[in-house]
């Protein structure tokens, strides 16, 4: 069998993930090896990596403008790190080894202490070798609860990732090989949506939190089983909720999306060969008293706007990787032609100051950019600040602005989300002072 037939033969079965959900905030995060059901009864087993015993590990939950206190162990054999993914956070808790805090070693600890001050959905993951330990399962949710949620009857996290695995069931061990930093990175073989809730009733209203948490897959997304809008992305409120239709999800990016069930709720990839289910949700029994009152926005979040006349512009130009340009960096990708950390950050920026960032593609791949600690505008064609992202996917030889207000101090990490990139180059820096 070829890695799609492979893919394409088990998109039949149905199953659900062995994790831990629903974990409060305050407690120990232990990374270790865990042994995963990825595959139906039967096929194997995935021997990998996880938190607490699985893989997602637990999901973190925290009330807005709460505090989250996590202990994390180390219980794997390298290096690790933990990485609050899209959190305004405290800059020495983002967790990067290198730039805010030194690699926790086997055996080792660190207390990760921060205040979560917007609600949203977010993600937290490994930043050490995390090309390698996130494609392991090393990751978990993070749902930061409104002050006033809305009312639904079910808020179901919806974990999309993908495994590249061997016939029996193990991780493929190919890490790091070259023709997937240089190309698009580590592509799985067998994709799922991994879902916290596996039944809910006609009639009910549910709140789905899509999290594309694979090093390299972009997923395209229909959900089937009812009427629904999409109300955030990437934990951030739109102003105007959008029409469900195909969600695109870069590698990190989040979506939320409210639906009124009428019949079991479907995650369909698409692919080249046609659509793949990716999970489902039953449908059983009727909610006998649904909400009537129409699906209203999420209450927006108090981010300073940016102020665009004094915008510092800039331009970051995406550089290299198989059938790229020549750039000077000296790894397969560079950004503006140096490829990974340098010494000094791209930038210092004054704090409170906004930057009109020009994101360039010059490469033959999508790549999804990340920026730490904050949230910016992706710019619409027409100049318009559009909605708010800490991570933007920017096509082949495209490019696209955003509008970003550095008002949180330190050192933040610029990098593609498609990890191997990250490793093999597309990383800089950023301090805002
Ligand atoms: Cu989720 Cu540096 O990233
Ligand atoms: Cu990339």
């Amino acid at each position: 069998m070829n890695r799609r037939d492979f893919l394409l033969a088990l998109a039949a079965t149905a199953l659900t993930p062995a994790t831990g959900w629903a974990a409060p905030s305050g407690f120990r995060l232990k990374a270790e090896p865990v042994t995963t059901r990825l595959l139906p009864d039967g096929q194997g087993v995935t021997r990998m990596l996880g938190f607490n015993g699985s893989s997602p590990g637990p999901e973190i939950r925290a009330r807005q403008g709460g505090r989250v206190a996590v202990s994390f162990e180390n219980g794997i054999d390298g290096a690790s790190a933990v990485h609050w993914h899209g959190i305004h956070i405290d800059n020495a808790m983002d967790g990067v080894p290198g730039l805010t805090q030194a690699a926790v070693k086997p055996g080792g600890a660190f207390d990760y202490v921060f205040d979560a001050p917007h609600p949203g959905t977010y993600w937290y993951h490994s930043h050490e070798r995390s090309w390698e330990q996130v494609a392991k399962g090393l990751y978990g949710p993070l749902i930061v609860e409104e002050r006033d949620p809305p009312r639904v009857d079910h808020d179901i996290t919806v974990v999309l990732d993908d495994w590249r695995l061997t016939r029996s069931g193990g991780l493929a061990p190919n890490f790091g090989n070259r023709h997937d930093f240089s190309h698009d990175g580590r592509l799985g073989n067998f994709a799922r949506a991994l879902l916290s809730r596996e039944a809910v009733r006609r009639g009910d209203r549910v709140r789905l939190r899509l999290i594309n948490t694979a090093t390299a897959r972009i997923f395209r997304v229909r959900i089937g089983g009812g009427d629904g809008i999409v109300v955030a992305h990437d934990g951030m409120p739109l102003a105007k909720p959008a029409p469900l239709g195909e969600l695109v999800l870069a590698p990190a990016q989040r979506t939320d999306v409210i639906l009124d069930v009428a019949a079991p709720v479907t995650f369909a990839m698409a692919t080249r060969r046609g659509a793949y289910e990716l999970g489902k949700i039953a449908a059983q029994g009727v909610n006998p008293a649904p909400i009537d009152a129409p699906i209203a926005p999420l209450p927006p979040v108090d981010i300073p706007p940016p102020d665009r006349k004094k915008a510092r512009r800039l331009t970051l130009a995406m550089q290299g990787g198989a059938m790229g340009g020549r750039h000077r960096g000296k790894d397969f990708w560079a950004f503006n032609d140096y490829s990974g950390m340098p010494y000094e950050p791209w930038q210092r920026f004054a704090r409170g100051e906004t930057a009109l960032i020009t994101m360039k593609n010059d490469t033959a791949f999508p790549h999804g950019i990340h920026i730490h600690g904050h949230h910016f505008h992706e710019v619409g064609e027409d100049g318009t600040p559009g909605h708010y992202r800490d991570t933007t996917l920017v096509d082949p030889r495209r490019s696209r602005d955003v509008l970003c207000v550095f008002d949180n101090p330190g050192k933040w990490l610029i990098h593609c989300h498609t990890l191997a990139h990250q490793a093999s180059g597309m990383k800089t820096w950023v301090e805002v002072v």
